[in-house]
């Protein structure tokens, strides 16, 4: 089965057709920089249900309606695509993510979860939440393979000041397992943003393209 598309040409090449199915596909970046309407946007445009788990509160159903209508999508029927988890915190977050094996069929194309990290980073014990988020990790795994889904795992940053630079939260064990990685960065022009292929089954890392957020969503900057 194809990748699930994106709705920008730039990116799906860079992807090496879209988000893939069958692994764990990891969107990092700072604030703004598109995570949400990235993911938004692969289940509003792909076949499919999408099961949206929603940590930081940044699902926005009005958002989501709009890029629908921009697009000459019937925005209630793109709406009843998604089915929305809320957890209030890390603990609720394991629970909801077990429960996926209950509740996700062959009727789903995608599963969202944004952040993966928001609840974790809050946590006073770390290093004994790591097993936690792997075995999360592992059950998304086992759902993406069982029903050849797309899985979009999105983090946060954090500034590492040894190395000087940002890096992504719990970056090992999300490391292990998504094996696709793509970095969003802002740009020195407005609405745009830079996408990094920092990882990929089959594509090259390093490849950058750039795309724009608008009403529609994610689109591509089409004059360079
Ligand atoms: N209707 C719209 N038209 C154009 N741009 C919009 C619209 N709605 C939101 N945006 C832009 O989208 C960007 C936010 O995108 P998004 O929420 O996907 O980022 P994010 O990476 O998920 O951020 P966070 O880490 O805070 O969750 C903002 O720059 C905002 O201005
Ligand atoms: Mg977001």
């Amino acid at each position: 089965m194809k990748p699930l598309s994106t709705g920008s040409e730039a990116l799906d090449e860079l992807l090496g057709g879209g988000i893939g199915r069958k692994v764990l596909t990891q969107i990092y970046g700072a604030f703004a920089t598109g995570k949400t309407t990235l993911a938004a946007q692969v289940g509003l445009l792909n076949e499919g249900k999408v099961a949206y788990v929603d940590t930081e509160g940044g699902f926005s159903p009005e958002r989501i309606a709009l890029m629908a209508e921009s697009r000459g999508i019937d925005p209630e029927r793109a709406l009843q695509k998604f089915l929305l988890f809320e957890p209030r915190d890390f603990k609720e977050q394991k629970r909801m993510v077990a429960r996926l094996k209950t509740v996700v069929d062959e009727s789903f194309s995608l599963i969202v979860v944004d952040s993966i990290t928001a609840h974790y980073r809050v946590e006073e014990n770390k290093s004994r939440l790591l097993g936690e988020l792997g075995k999360q990790l592992q059950v998304l795994l086992w759902l993406s393979r069982k029903f050849n889904l797309g899985v979009i795992v999105i983090n946060q940053v954090h500034f590492d000041s040894k190395a000087g630079v940002s890096k992504p939260v719990a970056e090992h064990i999300l490391g292990y397992k998504c094996k696709d990685i793509l970095r969003l960065d802002k740009f020195s022009r407005p609405n745009v943003r830079v996408a990094v292929l920092e990882r990929h089954r089959f594509r090259p890392e390093g490849g950058m393209v750039y795309f724009r957020i608008t009403e529609k969503g994610i689109e591509d900057v089409k004059d360079g």
